[in-house]
């Protein structure tokens, strides 16, 4: 998967790409993840890249010529390594709710450039010419758009063959089947007097793989109801559910 990133801050992607599962993704080549900061098309004394917001108030927004510039150079250059032309998307609190959905959408749409806003925005016309789609993580307002990139570029990794160790983990991930995750245990068998639910040690893996559909379901039903509304369980959870 190829991914180019437009930000002010590259260096915070460090975080993101220099350990865990991404880091090896990464050296792995099975992420390619480039970068182009507005900074670099700056041509001023100043090395600008903020200007003033038409009719006044607090804040700056992102200056449009290095931002494009560096949205182009992002988009020209997807082309050249995929063949293909990238998605382009912008981050902020008023794009679409991203959800595991959204992010399986994403990750096999091809390549994409993340494009990571600063101060109170981009230019609406911006917005209307040179992003594809505009995506939010969540109902609160970041510093800026570096901490949303790279949570929806680790959700989308974490999808693409061959990133995972073990490739069932994706699978069983919380919300891949549209459910909350069922509860683990490791080492020891018993922590202050608590002990490891029987069937996890019975080695009977039939009756184990019903015991974790049964908690993710029964999680999911206490703690997130409006994640089952519309979705119609099928014979054998309605079953696990009455059991
Ligand atoms: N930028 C600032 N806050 C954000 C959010 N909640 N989601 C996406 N981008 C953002």
């Amino acid at each position: 998967m190829w991914i180019g990133v437009v930000s002010l801050f590259p260096d915070m992607f460090d975080a993101l790409t220099q350990q865990g599962v991404v880091g090896r993704a990464v050296e792995k080549q099975r992420i390619a993840l480039e970068f182009w900061n507005p900074r670099d098309y700056a041509t001023d004394r100043h090395r600008s890249v903020d200007d003033r917001p038409y009719g006044g108030g607090p804040g700056m927004l992102m200056k449009v010529d290095t931002l494009r510039a560096a949205i182009f150079a992002a988009r020209e250059r997807a082309q050249q390594a995929t063949g293909l032309v990238p998605t382009v998307i912008y981050l902020s609190p008023q794009g679409r709710k991203l959800d595991q959905q959204g992010v399986q959408a994403l990750a096999s749409a091809g390549p994409l450039v993340v494009v990571a806003g600063r101060y109170e925005g981009i230019d609406e016309r911006v917005v209307e010419s040179d992003i594809d789609e505009e995506w939010s993580i969540g109902d609160y307002v970041l510093s800026g758009g570096e901490l949303p990139a790279m949570v929806l570029i680790d959700a989308a990794a974490r999808l693409i063959p061959g990133v995972l160790g073990h490739q069932d983990s994706a699978v069983e991930d919380s919300f891949n089947d549209g459910l909350l995750d069922c509860p683990h245990y490791t080492r020891p068998e018993i922590i202050d007097g608590r002990q490891v639910p029987d069937v996890l040690l019975s080695g009977n893996h039939a009756a184990i793989k019903r015991w974790r559909l049964k908690q993710s379901l029964g999680r999911t039903w206490q703690r997130r109801p409006d994640l089952l509304e519309g979705r119609p369980l099928d014979a054998e959870q309605r079953k696990l559910l009455n059991e």
